[in-house]
This record gives structure tokens, C-alpha cells and sequence, in this order.
């Protein structure tokens, strides 16, 4: 080999040397997670699974998939958010389908789906349970895959968030089992009870605004994130409503911020017939998820 060739070839772009790049790249642009981030995209720009990158180190991207890749770098250097790129994010061990119209879900909010399943165990088959402001649909998918004798309703005032929560429904083959209602809470469904009631509500108070991640601030829906100038505004709506739409002993799950979560458990003390059960923390030991009960 001559000289020049063999410098052509270390200077090649295989996928390591891509990979080493954006992490550090990646590194100096603030993210979390640098190098799980090159990897999503650079896999995604492949067409393969992120595992497979590794048993390919050496080989060199070619086009279109380099363009794509690198140009997806460049928005997600930008700030735009990896799952909006690659359209999609892993959820309870799930993969769903995301786009601009939706939250991207989140890992505490996993937290809503384990006790959610909890609350089940309480009751018989089948059991019948909400999941208000579903967007991607990732609360009532994975309910439904792994509670398969409950029958799910989910609601949800975005149409489009509405579309995108069917498609993973489908994907994940439980579309007969969840009934799909674009909905202000409750007010589109006039009749029927649940015995759980699932909800990850929008609760960042419009005056905390300046403490919300840039980002998320700028690419995910305002009214995933919004409810009113305090936060807990549809929280307190939902509290109310559940109340009228659980049995007896049924229960309420839901999530919430650290910031409000003082605000949240004095409504639900405000609310006669509910009784606090329990609050979860999330995996940064932050208090996340609410359950409650409700009594008379
Ligand atoms: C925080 S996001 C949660 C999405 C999804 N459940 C998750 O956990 O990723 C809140 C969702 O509630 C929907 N939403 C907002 N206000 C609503 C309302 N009044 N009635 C029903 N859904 C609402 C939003 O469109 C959004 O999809």
C-alpha cells in the first residue's frame, strides 16, 4: 500500500471514527447523553439496530446515508430533540412513533403505567381504565399490552396527537382494545365509569416558563406542557372530574412536577371522596407520580 493510501484510510470516516466525533460534539453542545445520541442517529441514517454499529466499526458510510446523517447532527446540535428526528422513542420497553404534535414520552412516566398495573390487581376482569391526554398513546399501549383482559378509553383534546396514539396502537396490535376519544377530559364521553384512571396532564404553570428546558420549550406542544398560570390548573379539573367517573374504591394515577406537587396533594385533599394512597418518586428521587383512591 502507499503512503498516501494508507493515510487515505485513517482519515476515512468509518463508523467509529463518526461515532467518537458527535459524542464529543454532541458533549460540547450540552447534551445528556452524547454518545447514546450518535448512536440512535447514526443507526437510524443506517437502517440498523444500534448493536449492530459495533460489530461494523470499521466499515465506511456512504451516501445518502452519511448526508442524512450528518445533517441530522447538525438540527440535533441545534437543539431539535433525537426522537423528533428519527420519529420515534422507547417507552416501557416499547418503541412508539412520535412527531411534532406530541410529548416525547418520558421515562418517569413509566411510573404511571407500574402503578397503574398495581391498581389492577384490586380488581377483576375486565377492568375498564382511562388514560386522559394520552398523546403518543404510551400510557394506554403499554397498559394494554400488559393488562389484556382491560378495556382502555383514551382521551384527548389534539386531533393529530389523537391520529398518532391510534397508529401505535396498531403498531402494537391492541387497537381493540382502546377506544380512542378526542375529548376535553371527560366532556365528550357523557356516560360510563373506570376503575383506573391514568393521566400524565400537562402541568408546567405558564409563569415557570423560564425554568422549563429551552428545547422543550421550543419543539414540544405547547399544550402538552401548559395548563394555566400555576400548573395545576387541569389537575384540579381532572380531581374533580375523576371523582364522578371512578366506582367506588376505583383508583386515580397521576403525574406531576416536584414544583407543584404541594399544590396537587392539597386539591386532592380538598376532594372529600378521594384519599391520597401514595407518591412516587421518580428515578432522580424527584416526587413524580400521585396515586389516590377514591372512598365514597
Ligand atoms: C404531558 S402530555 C402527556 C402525553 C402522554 N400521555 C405521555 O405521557 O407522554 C399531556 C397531553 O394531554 C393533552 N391535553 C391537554 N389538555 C387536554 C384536555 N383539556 N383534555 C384532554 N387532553 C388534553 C395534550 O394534548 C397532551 O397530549
Amino acid at each position: 500500500m502507499s503512503e498516501t493510501q494508507s493515510e487515505a484510510q485513517t482519515e476515512a470516516w468509518t463508523i467509529k471514527r463518526l461515532l467518537d466525533w458527535t459524542t464529543e460534539y454532541f458533549g460540547r453542545c450540552d447534551s445528556d447523553s452524547p454518545r447514546l445520541e450518535a448512536e440512535v442517529l447514526l443507526a437510524e441514517a443506517l437502517g440498523c439496530e444500534r448493536i449492530q454499529l459495533y460489530t461494523q466499526f470499521n466499515e465506511v458510510p456512504q451516501e445518502p446515508a452519511l448526508g442524512n446523517y450528518r445533517a441530522w447532527v447538525k438540527r440535533r446540535a441545534a437543539g431539535e430533540p433525537v426522537a423528533y428526528l428519527v420519529g420515534h422513542r422507547e417507552f416501557y420497553s416499547l418503541k412508539f412513533v412520535v412527531s411534532e404534535h406530541v410529548l416525547i414520552p418520558r421515562p418517569e412516566t413509566e411510573h404511571v403505567v407500574v402503578e397503574a398495573i398495581e391498581c389492577s390487581k384490586h380488581f377483576q376482569a375486565p377492568i375498564r381504565i382511562a388514560d386522559v391526554g394520552t398523546g403518543s398513546g404510551c400510557i394506554a399501549v403499554a397498559l394494554a399490552k400488559h393488562l389484556p383482559n382491560s378495556r382502555i378509553t383514551a382521551f384527548e383534546i389534539s386531533p393529530e396527537a389523537l391520529n398518532l396514539a391510534l397508529q401505535n396502537a396498531k403498531l402494537h396490535g391492541v387497537s381493540n382494545q382502546i377506544e380512542f376519544c378526542e375529548s376535553d377530559l371527560f366532556a365528550s364521553f357523557p356516560e360510563g365509569q373506570f376503575e383506573i384512571i391514568a393521566s400524565n396532564p400537562p402541568y408546567v404553570g405558564t409563569r415557570e416558563v423560564e425554568t422549563l428546558d429551552a428545547n422543550v420549550r421550543k419543539f414540544e406542544p405547547e399544550i402538552a406542557l401548559f395548563s394555566g398560570p400555576k400548573g395545576t390548573e387541569l389537575i384540579e379539573r381532572l380531581l374533580a372530574e375523576s371523582v364522578e367517573r371512578l366506582v367506588v374504591g376505583g383508583y386515580l394515577v397521576f403525574e406531576t412536577s416536584p414544583i407543584v406537587m404541594e399544590s396537587c396533594l392539597a386539591l386532592v385533599a380538598h376532594q372529600s371522596r378521594l384519599e391520597h394512597q401514595k407518591t412516587v418518586r421518580d428515578l432522580a428521587g424527584h416526587q413524580r407520580v400521585v396515586v389516590c383512591k377514591k372512598t365514597g
